[in-house]
């Protein structure tokens, strides 16, 4: 059930502060025009100090929308303002994804679900892993955490340059994850048959690392959510040692469908067209 004060065509946003970067519109519009809906899906620049208001006017259905998307620095107080949060997003204390329904507004997140939704798409069987590695501590981090955890990976390593933020995901999310610092990655990687970067090392303009990966168990998975550029320098290094390697491009246009389908009733396809439409914008 929509929210009964909705208007046609329905409406939805990403808000960050700033958010002139984000690439969810394109995916939106690509999705409304692909499946010829009639929607609107724009970006929403919020101060921090306007997000309460903000808020308060899609509750109350006086700015027409019927939910959005929420990025950088806005995805804890959305948790927060949501009339009902889900279990994920009470978890993680942080919301990407809102919709009305029945003058509530429900909010979840859909990051842990984009990332296991990329690897199955490309690395079918990666889930056979009794152990993964995760470098970050962030909020990335944290989702993928929780969405490999509950998908039964017996143990999750995480490293971080800030130890104590590694410690605090760790007991967060209960005793098969552990946290470690930078320099146990060799130890670690022993035997691990998943690596996940969250960090921005080896982005555009940022360190790139140097890695030995040899140590993974063999057929091990090597993924990165940084996704500019694409083949970043951590799976060029684990595609030369013969390692399996996942872009981070899919997990973005993956979390995005569960959103879709709140606001405008269809599920949509991830597929080589909504690639290509993101790619060339990059
Ligand atoms: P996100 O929401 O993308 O996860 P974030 O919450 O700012 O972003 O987290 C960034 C992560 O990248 C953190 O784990 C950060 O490490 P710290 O907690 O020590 O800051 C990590 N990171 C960023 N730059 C890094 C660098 N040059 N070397 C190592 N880790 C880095």
């Amino acid at each position: 059930m929509h929210d009964s004060r909705e208007t046609f065509p329905r409406r939805a946003f990403v808000t960050g502060y700033p958010v002139k970067h984000s690439r969810s519109p394109l995916i939106h519009r690509h999705w409304l025009e692909r499946l010829g809906l009639a929607g609107n899906y724009t970006r929403q620049e919020v101060d921090p100090a306007e997000f309460a208001g903000f808020i308060s006017r899609l509750k109350s259905g006086e700015s027409g929308f019927i939910g959005g998307n929420v990025t950088i620095p806005h995805k804890e107080l959305a948790f927060q303002l949501a009339d009902r949060p889900d279990a994920l997003s009470e978890e993680l204390g942080a919301a990407n994804t809102l919709w009305l329904d029945e003058g509530e507004l429900h909010a979840t997140n859909t990051d842990g679900y984009g990332f296991l939704a990329n690897l199955d798409a490309l690395a079918p069987g990666w889930d056979r892993a009794d152990r993964a590695v995760v470098l970050g501590a962030g909020g990335a981090s944290r989702a993928i955490i929780q969405a490999v955890r509950d998908r039964g990976v017996g143990e999750i390593h995480v490293l971080n340059r800030t130890v104590p933020r590694a410690r605090e995901l760790a007991d967060r999310f209960g005793p098969r994850v552990h946290a470690h610092a930078m320099d146990a990655l060799a130890e670690v990687l022993s035997g691990a048959g998943l690596f996940i970067n969250t960090t921005s090392l080896g982005m555009e303009g940022e360190p790139a690392p140097d890695f030995d990966f040899s140590p993974l168990a063999p057929g091990a998975v090597v993924t990165d959510i940084v996704y500019v550029p694409l083949v970043t320098p951590i799976l060029h290094q684990a595609q030369k040692q013969g390692f399996a390697t996942v872009d981070g491009l899919g997990m973005l246009l993956h979390q995005a469908v569960p959103g879709f389908e709140k606001w405008f009733g269809v599920r949509p396809q991830v597929d080589a067209a909504l690639r290509a439409v993101v790619l060339a914008d990059m």
